[in-house]
């Protein structure tokens, strides 16, 4: 067997890709040759980068909906006669931006839905929506944006960790699921990034805060979309097909840096 990265011929939809890590992935798959549906909340977001991928040669379509609406999503899978590869990755951190940490115990069950609507609940209604036509074609590949606070935990995110945490769960529940279908399903969870996500928190930061945080990451860098679009491309790609159920750090050694 040759190992192939080539993506020619197929699908893929990535969620919140108008920027930020979904914009690297979308770009990547993309120049493998996959055809990208470019989804985010914001049209105006989804169809500039949907552009941006064309003007390079990519072939790439805006597909702007509400991942945590059900019914747009049933009905964008439906449009574009479903996908052969999904990427889980709009989420938020609770709102716009990046509104703060908080101890756990100062939070109130009103703020924790937003958190979960979009990060678990808007995965699994793409997830759900997407596999029908996977398991049709007897080939598919899931790959879940999730977080190191997901996954190891982190103070005051616990709303987020939850929700991030959940989503991981879901996903490596569905590959035991569907792995006979040729379909592989596994989750890529991110260290601190510096994207529009996080950009407010670097740009307000001391240097002396950017340096304890930095502390903990052996290398000694925010990560950013580039860093993760590589090991989207491998789990995407044939070159995967035999990597399932997992989650994979992407963090500049951040845990082991603990
Ligand atoms: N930035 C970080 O430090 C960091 C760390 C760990 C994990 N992550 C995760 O990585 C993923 C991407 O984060 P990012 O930093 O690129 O974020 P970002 O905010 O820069 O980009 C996310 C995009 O998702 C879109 N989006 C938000 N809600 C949506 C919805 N309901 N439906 C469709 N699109 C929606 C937004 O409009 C935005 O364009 C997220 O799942 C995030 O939780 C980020």
């Amino acid at each position: 067997m040759t190992v192939s990265f080539d993506l020619t011929g197929r699908t893929a939809l990535i969620t919140g890709a108008g920027q930020g890590v979904g914009a690297g992935i979308a770009a990547t798959l993309a120049a493998a040759g996959a055809k990208v549906y470019v989804n985010d909340l914001v049209p105006a977001r989804a169809a500039a980068a949907a552009d941006e991928l064309i003007a390079v040669g990519g072939a790439a379509e805006p597909l702007a909906f509400d991942v945590t609406d059900h019914e747009a999503v049933v009905g964008a899978l439906q449009r574009v006669g479903g996908v052969d590869i999904l990427v889980n990755n709009a989420g938020n951190a609770g709102g716009d931006g990046w509104p703060g940490m908080v101890p756990f115990v100062q939070t109130a069950p009103s703020e924790w839905a937003p958190f979960l609507q979009v990060n678990l609940f808007g995965v699994m209604h793409c997830v759900h929506s997407a596999l029908p036509y996977m398991i049709e074609r007897r080939w598919g590949r899931i790959i879940t944006i999730m977080s190191d606070a997901g996954r190891v935990g982190e103070p005051n995110m616990a709303a987020y960790a939850a929700a991030k945490a959940g989503a991981a769960a879901l996903t490596r529940s569905v590959a035991h699921e569907v792995g006979r279908y040729g379909i592989t399903a596994n989750n890529i969870a991110l260290g601190t990034m510096r994207t529009p996500l996080s950009e407010a928190r670097w740009a307000t930061i001391t240097p002396e805060e950017s340096k304890v945080v930095l502390q903990r990451y052996l290398v000694r860098r925010p990560g950013n979309p580039d860093d993760v679009a590589g090991l989207a491309l491998f789990l995407a790609s044939g070159a995967g097909e035999w990597v399932t159920a997992q989650t994979y750090p992407v963090n500049g050694g951040y845990s082991v840096a603990l």
